[in-house]
C-alpha cells in the first residue's frame, strides 16, 4: 500500500514534551500541510521477511528504520510480519523541513491499509504523533490544531486550503541535517531553559490569537502572532543549557529581507523551526515578489514555493 503526505510547518509551534513515553506534546499547536513537498511511503508486509527493509530515494537506508519499525509495530501490532519500506521524499531530509512529519503520516496511513486496519482521524493522529510530534498534524489538511486531551491528542481542520489559499517560500540556507535532533533539543530545553514554563502557561493565549486570526482570515493578526511564537520557541533554545542555535547568517538575512518586503507593504511573515531554513508565509499575489527577494539573498541555496495543501491519503489500492 502506498500513501502520500505532506509536511507541515507550525505557525504556532510544537516545543516540549508532557510525556515523553508516548510522546505527547505539552503545548498545542496550528500548522499549515503544504502542497508541493511529499513524502510517498510505500509499506509491504511479507511472511518471508526476516526483518524490515528501508529504501529512501531508490537507496538501502536504514537510519529511520528504527522509527519506522516501532511506528508500523504500533500500527499494525507487534505480531505483524516484516516489512518492505520504500520511501521518496522531494525536499532535503532532517534539515527543520517536518521531513518526519510527512513521512510518518505517510507511513501511518500506509501501513493501516496494509494491515487492512480502520482507524479514525483521531487514532491516525495519535498513532502518527507517537512517532513524531508534529506528524499528527499531517494527518489532515489546511490549517491544522493539534490539541491536547487526557486521552492523548486530537487534530482539527480550522480552514481547508481553499477558503485561505496562502503561498509558503520556503528558503534554504543549508542542505546537512540538524545538529541536534527535535525529541533531544526540547527535552534540554525543558530541563534547563528558564524560559520554558512561561512558554508552556503563554501557548493557549497564542492558540486562540491565531484561532481568531484565521477564522478572520486577517493576515496582520496572524503574522504578528506567528512571528511571536516562533521567536519566542527559539528564544528557549537559545537560553537552553547548553545552547541550542539553530540558524546560521542566511536565516538571519533571510530575516530582514522578510522585514523589507513588509516596509514595502508585502503582506508576508516568517516561521523557523530546529533548523536553518526560513518559511516566508504569504499572500498568493506576492509570492513571486518574496521567492525573489529569498533568492537573492547571500546565502540561500534554493528556493520552494508551495500552497497550502491537503491531508494524507492512500495513493493506490494497490
Ligand atoms: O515533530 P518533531 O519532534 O519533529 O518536532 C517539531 C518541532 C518544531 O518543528 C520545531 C515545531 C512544530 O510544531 O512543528
Amino acid at each position: 500500500m502506498r500513501a502520500i503526505a505532506q509536511p507541515n510547518i507550525a505557525l504556532i509551534k510544537y516545543w516540549g514534551k508532557r510525556d515523553t513515553e508516548q510522546n505527547l506534546p505539552a503545548v498545542g499547536s496550528i500548522s499549515v500541510t503544504l502542497r508541493d513537498l511529499y513524502t510517498a511511503m510505500q509499506v509491504e508486509f511479507d511472511d518471508v521477511l526476516e526483518r524490515d527493509e528501508l529504501t529512501v530515494n531508490g537507496a538501502g537506508d536504514n537510519s529511520m528504520l528504527p522509527r519506522l519499525s516501532a511506528c508500523l509495530d504500533r500500527v499494525a501490532g507487534t505480531d505483524r510480519a516484516h516489512a518492505r519500506i520504500f520511501s521518496d521524499c522531494n525536499f532535503p531530509i532532517a534539515a527543520g523541513l517536518a521531513s518526519s512529519a510527512s513521512a510518518f503520516a505517510a507511513a501511518t496511513v500506509a501501513a493501516a491499509a496494509a494491515a487492512d486496519k480502520q482507524f479514525t482521524i483521531a487514532e491516525l493522529a495519535n498513532l502518527a504523533g507517537q512517532a513524531s510530534g508534529s506528524a499528527a498534524r499531517s494527518i489532515l489538511g489546511g490549517f491544522v490544531e493539534l490539541s491536547n486531551r487526557d486521552s492523548g491528542i486530537e487534530v482539527t481542520s480550522l480552514r481547508a486550503a481553499a477558503e485561505w489559499p496562502l503561498n509558503v517560500v520556503v528558503a534554504i540556507t543549508e542542505t546537512g541535517p540538524k545538529a541536534v535532533g527535535s525529541t533531544e533539543a526540547m527535552e534540554i530545553s525543558r530541563r534547563t531553559s528558564p524560559f520554558y514554563s512561561s512558554w508552556v502557561e503563554q501557548q493557549e493565549h497564542d492558540l486562540e490569537t491565531a484561532r481568531s486570526a484565521i477564522a478572520d482570515r486577517d493576515f496582520g493578526k496572524l503574522a504578528a502572532i506567528a512571528e511571536h511564537n516562533c521567536l519566542k520557541m527559539h528564544s528557549i533554545m537559545w537560553a537552553s543549557r547548553p545552547p541550542m542555535v539553530y540558524w546560521n547568517s542566511a536565516t538571519m538575512r533571510c530575516l530582514q529581507a522578510i522585514r523589507k518586503l513588509q516596509g514595502a507593504g508585502i503582506d508576508v511573515f516568517f516561521t523557523i523551526d530546529a533548523g536553518p531554513q526560513v518559511k516566508a508565509v504569504c499572500l498568493p499575489e506576492h509570492a513571486v515578489k518574496v521567492a525573489a527577494a529569498l533568492s537573492a539573498t547571500d546565502g540561500v541555496v534554493d528556493v520552494m514555493t508551495t500552497a497550502i495543501g491537503e491531508a494524507a491519503r492512500l495513493m493506490d489500492e494497490s
